[in-house]
């Protein structure tokens, strides 16, 4: 038995880490259509346990897939009594490049489609600068400031960091299931569903609006939900070690389970064993114009701090841990835990 692999995970995205995901299939030749959602690009979040073949949520081609041609061939009543001996396929020769890719959200939109492009226009405004948040929104709902007066590695802005109940209602409810939507839609990954919003807590960074005195950016965000295991990451098996002499090893009584992987790309590999860890983070993003400033850090370290009240994690001890990460996601993880936070499936 060779290593169990699990491929193309949420991670699989991004296959050269850092670098901007392609679309994961040839732009549709049906745009016609005017109403076509936005197509995001990039490869979808799946379940550990998928393969290859069935990805849980095919995005870009369930989106592609629904884009139907308006242009209905006619059905030629007037020629109906005529006998048309040979059959010809018709083709409609339309200039795919109406189909447009964002380099700077990676959303796939049809130009000239009012709908999608004002769609996307939202959308990568979000992605860039984030969301906007009135000050007045901090009232009530049960927020909490949590960190304020946070200094950014660049710049002058100062920011600070409030947290909520994920299952929040009403209009704070309503403002982070916009956010985590842009969030989902630019990871490909799916909605969280309601038992983990339930059981999880919503760290948003704001930094100051550039013009509104009284409005600010959502920079960041961290959602961290309460779990009960995770796996270790393990160093990957060494290249000398071929997948037979790994299995006997799995299989024999005294020795540790063989490590399964969970990013082919990144080589990504844990040990399956089950471990009880307190606090896991289904989602982390942080706005692309507020990158490399040390908010996810930030963020997480004060979702660390006050997830559970009175007892603070420590990611160093393993109390911590991702939902199959992206390479960013890893670089973040790594730098965090310095190998210590876990890995565990939403
Ligand atoms: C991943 C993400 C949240 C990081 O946010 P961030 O605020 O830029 O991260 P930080 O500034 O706190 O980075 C902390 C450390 O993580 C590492 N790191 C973060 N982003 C990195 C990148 N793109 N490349 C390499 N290392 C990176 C670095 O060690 C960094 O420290 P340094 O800047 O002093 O070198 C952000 O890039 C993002 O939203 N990406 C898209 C969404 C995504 O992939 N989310 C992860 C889901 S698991
Ligand atoms: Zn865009």
């Amino acid at each position: 038995m060779s290593t169990p692999k699990v491929q193309r995970t949420y991670s699989s995205r991004n296959k050269q880490a850092f670098r901007p995901p392609v679309p994961s299939s040839p732009p549709s030749t049906l745009s016609s259509s005017p109403v076509a959602p936005p197509a995001i690009t990039r490869p979808t979040k799946r379940r550990l346990s998928e393969n290859d073949v069935a990805p849980e949520f095919p995005l870009a081609k369930r989106l592609k897939a629904e884009i139907k041609p308006t242009v209905k061939a006619k059905a030629s009543t007037k020629s109906a009594s005529k006998v048309q001996k040979t059959l010809r396929q018709l083709h409609f020769n339309i200039d795919q490049s109406i189909l447009r890719t964002c380099s700077l959200c990676n959303l796939s939109y049809t130009k000239g489609a009012p709908d999608d492009e004002a769609l996307h226009r939202s959308h990568c405004a979000r992605i860039r600068q984030g969301m906007e948040w009135g000050k007045d929104e901090d009232k009530g709902n049960g927020i909490t400031e949590v960190e304020t007066g946070i200094k950014l590695k660049t710049g002058k802005k100062r920011g600070r960091i409030v947290a909520f109940s994920a299952d929040a209602t009403g209009k704070l409810g309503t403002k982070l299931s916009t956010l985590l939507n842009t969030i989902n839609l630019s990871l490909s990954a799916p909605e969280l569903p309601p038992s983990v919003l339930q059981a999880s807590k919503a760290y948003l960074f704001l930094v100051a609006h550039d013009t509104l005195s009284h409005r600010e950016r959502i920079a960041g965000c961290v959602i961290a939900q309460r779990i009960s295991t995770a796996m270790a990451v393990v160093a990957p098996p060494s290249s000398d070690e071929s997948p037979e002499s790994s299995s006997d090893k799995s299989t024999s009584a005294d020795s540790a389970p063989a490590p399964i992987i969970v990013d082919i790309n990144t080589n990504l590999y844990c040990n399956p064993t089950p471990l009880p860890t307190p606090m896991g983070i289904p989602r982390i993003f942080v706005s692309s114009s507020f990158r490399r400033q040390g908010i996810a850090k930030h963020l997480l370290n004060a979702a660390a701090r006050t997830f559970i009240h009175g007892c603070p994690l420590d990611p160093l001890k393993g109390q911590a841990a991702f939902s199959q990460p992206t390479g960013m996601g890893q670089a973040v993880m790594m730098d965090w835990g310095k190998g210590a936070v876990r890995v565990y499936e939403e």
